[in-house]
């Protein structure tokens, strides 16, 4: 009989829906109790797995004994409810990018670190077969550059469209391939970044994000990387994420890398099957194996650090920003 991870939730959208479908394959794992301020939203995702339903996350948390807390609100409501959970010594799963607000992702550090509790982000790239063959490839290699192009529409959730909610895309949706980068290639020492704002989508209603958005990266390596990201596309995906290494390309894909300019190949696959982002989070608690989870809240907050910082710098003319300065003591 395996250890049983009593789970919660607050916020049972679109990204909570997926981490559900795969939770309840995952023989250790039960939901137990979910939250949101929607309240048929939340009946509707709680009844069909017997679980509580809570539309006030405090009462949730003082009633449901839980393990473990999934955290899936949107990005401008983070760190509060990581503060209180991590001060119940409750496990967390923070979707995402894990805050907008550099002062408020700290003091949740701070009661994680405190309280020793474990922690997951939803830093999903790292689990796919392409994340993991990449990370093993390029191990003892040096990569010169990297190159991101994300290009797509605007999502159907209202707060997306906000630039004081969501943070714009880079930070929201493009954090996962500069999440990528900072993988394989370490942290990064400063940002540049140059936006366009309210010209391709001014007819679109309440959009305040920026319409594209291009970012240097310059890393404590010595490597750069650029990064172009776009919500102006409607439908449909444009892009890739790709690295330079001594005499050859490396194609990034979720389901397994490409190595070129020779003749093009998959690089050699893995040995094993890679654990989902959820299942690692389940049984690293349940069995007591903190290095299962590849994207612990400190580094996912460094991950958002980078794009904010990027944030920073289109806000201050494309002016430099140094990642330590910015990131602060941790
Ligand atoms: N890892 C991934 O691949 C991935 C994919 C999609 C979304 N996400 C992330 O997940 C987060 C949520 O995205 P989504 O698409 O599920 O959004 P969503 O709008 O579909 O769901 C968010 C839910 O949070 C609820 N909510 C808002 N404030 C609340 C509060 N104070 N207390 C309780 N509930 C509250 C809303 O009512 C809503 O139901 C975002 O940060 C997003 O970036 C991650």
């Amino acid at each position: 009989m395996p250890n049983i991870v009593k789970i919660g939730f607050v916020g049972t959208g679109g990204i909570a829906g997926a981490h559900i479908k795969r939770l309840v394959e995952i023989p250790e794992a039960k939901i137990v109790a979910l939250c949101d301020i929607d309240e048929a939203r939340v009946k509707a995702a709680a009844d069909p797995l017997g679980a509580a339903a809570y539309t006030d996350s405090a009462k949730m948390l003082a009633e449901a004994k839980l393990d473990a807390l999934y955290v899936c609100v949107p990005p401008h409501v983070h760190g509060d409810l990581e503060v209180r959970a991590a001060q119940k010594g409750i496990h967390l799963f923070v979707e995402k990018p894990v805050n907008l607000f550099m002062d408020d992702a700290r003091k949740a550090w701070q009661e994680i670190k405190k309280n020793g509790v474990l922690t997951q982000s939803g830093y999903s790239l790292r689990y796919t077969a392409g994340g993991i063959q990449l990370k093993n490839f390029l191990a003892d290699k040096q990569v010169a550059t990297a190159n991101v192009v994300r290009w797509s529409g605007l999502p159907g959730v209202p707060w997306w469209r906000r630039y004081d909610q969501a943070g714009g895309q880079l930070v929201e949706m493009t954090t996962h391939q500069v999440d990528l980068l900072r993988w394989v290639m370490g942290d990064v020492a400063s940002v540049a970044a140059s936006y366009s704002f309210n010209r391709v989508l001014k007819d679109e209603p309440n959009v305040t994000v920026p319409d594209s958005q291009a970012a240097i990266l310059t890393f404590k390596s010595g490597a750069v990387a650029t990064v172009n990201t776009s919500c102006a596309l409607g439908k449909g995906w444009g892009g890739g994420t790709e690295f330079v290494i001594r005499d050859a390309k490396v194609v990034w894909k979720a389901e397994g890398c490409q190595l070129a300019p020779e003749e093009p190949k998959l690089l050699p696959p893995l040995p094993l099957e890679t654990p989902s982002v959820d299942a690692a989070f389940v049984r690293a608690i349940a069995n007591g194996i903190p290095s299962m989870l590849y994207s612990p809240y400190d580094d996912a907050l460094k991950t958002a650090a980078v794009t904010l910082a990027c944030n920073k710098s289109a806000e201050n003319g494309g002016a430099l920003v140094k990642l330590d300065d910015f990131l602060g003591e941790l």
